[in-house]
């Protein structure tokens, strides 16, 4: 077991590597322990969920919003909880998100905990205390930063994992490696059919090297002033396909790395053989290269982007493999990309 730990500018997180959810244990506390999960992971995992009440929500995006939180406030006064009680979520970034939201607003903030069970969720939505819902029509809308005391990376959970589901960790893995660091590209590169197939040693390793690329870009910058704006790479077209189009985080993102790939050789800043590098990686992983989608809406979903700033939108380029950077781009630049 491996230990990362984020520094937030409240409080601590720990992330644990390779520990099990059967010794959740050592690190809760005495009192009550509530559950929060969903429907999948209870029936797959609740033989081994740690004593304590459990509140489930259902599964989906759909699901992430202030209707949910109404209910899981409403379950945990029906459970008397009080400001001794611990949440311990159990499940992929939407419970993580929803439940970490619910604790840190009920009873002004209760001590809460997260079991990842998703590769997206260890690698990233467990990570770095964003914890939020959307709403109106816009993802994560609503929200707070605040670190979960401890992010149990239990590696079985991978196994019963549908593979679009590994994909879509594996897209945020490859982002990293891209915004930080060439040297787990390069890896990468080489031991993609081991990650494909959920060789332990390999899967460790990526969740390890991608949790400490985000924990010391968190440690800098938790509110996201800058640094952490880089962990958007892909993002911008990735988030306005996936709204639009109804394809996968891991597929979206995947294109959306690959068309800011193009723009940054576009630029002279990024060499077209390090660019068809990336198209192989990504290639190699199953990503799609495109996807025919309606140009109309993608271009509504970007004006709606949270990173725009008046006609322009806080877009990251690429310099080299493991080295990004931030521009202003207009909406027309982007618009003339996604005709290309
Ligand atoms: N807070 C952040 O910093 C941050 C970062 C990235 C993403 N996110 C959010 O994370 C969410 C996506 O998270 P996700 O990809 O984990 O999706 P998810 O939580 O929807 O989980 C994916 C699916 O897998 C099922 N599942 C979970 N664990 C399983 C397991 N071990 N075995 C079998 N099935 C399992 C779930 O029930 C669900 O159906 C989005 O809402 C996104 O906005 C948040």
């Amino acid at each position: 077991m491996q230990k990362i730990t984020i520094q937030g500018l409240q409080s601590d997180s720990q992330i644990l590597i390779g520990e099990k959810l059967a010794n959740a244990n050592h690190y809760l506390p005495a009192g009550k322990v509530v559950i929060i999960t969903d429907d999948n992971v209870r029936q797959y995992y609740h033989p081994v969920f740690p004593a304590g009440p459990v509140l489930r929500i259902g599964t989906r995006e759909g699901i992430k919003n202030l209707d949910t939180v109404r209910k899981l406030y409403e379950g945990l006064l029906h459970l008397e909880a009080d400001r001794s009680t611990f949440i311990l979520a159990i499940g992929g970034g939407i419970v993580c998100d929803v439940a970490g939201f619910t604790a840190s607003t009920y009873l002004r903030g209760v001590r809460f905990g997260f079991a990842a069970t998703t590769l997206l969720a260890q690698v990233d939505a467990s990570v770095g205390g964003k914890n939020g819902v959307n709403f109106g029509g816009y993802k994560n809308m609503v929200g707070v930063f605040s670190q979960p005391e401890f992010v149990i990376c239990d590696l079985g959970f991978l196994q019963t994992l549908p593979k679009r589901e590994i994909l879509n960790g594996l897209a945020e893995i490859i982002k990293s490696a891209l915004i930080k660091d060439q040297t787990l590209f390069e890896y990468l590169e080489k031991a993609f059919p081991k990650a494909l197939e959920l060789d332990l040693e390999v899967i460790e390793k990526l969740v390890h090297e991608t949790v400490s690329i985000k924990a010391r870009i968190v440690n800098q910058d938790e509110r996201e002033g800058g640094e952490r704006r880089l962990l958007n790479f892909g993002h911008t077209f990735g988030h306005a396909l996936e709204s639009t189009s109804g394809i996968s985080h891991g597929e979206a993102v995947g294109i959306g790395m690959r068309m800011a790939c193009s723009l940054s050789v576009q630029k002279g800043l990024l060499s077209p053989q390090k660019a068809g590098r990336i198209e192989k990686l990504l290639h190699n992983l199953g990503l799609p290269a495109a996807m025919p989608f309606d140009r109309q809406a993608v271009l509504v979903a970007l004006k709606r982007d949270k990173k725009r700033a008046d006609d322009k939108i806080h877009f990251i380029l690429l310099k080299d493999i493991g080295q990004a950077m931030m521009e202003l781009i207009s909406i027309r630049e982007l618009e003339e990309m996604l005709d290309k």
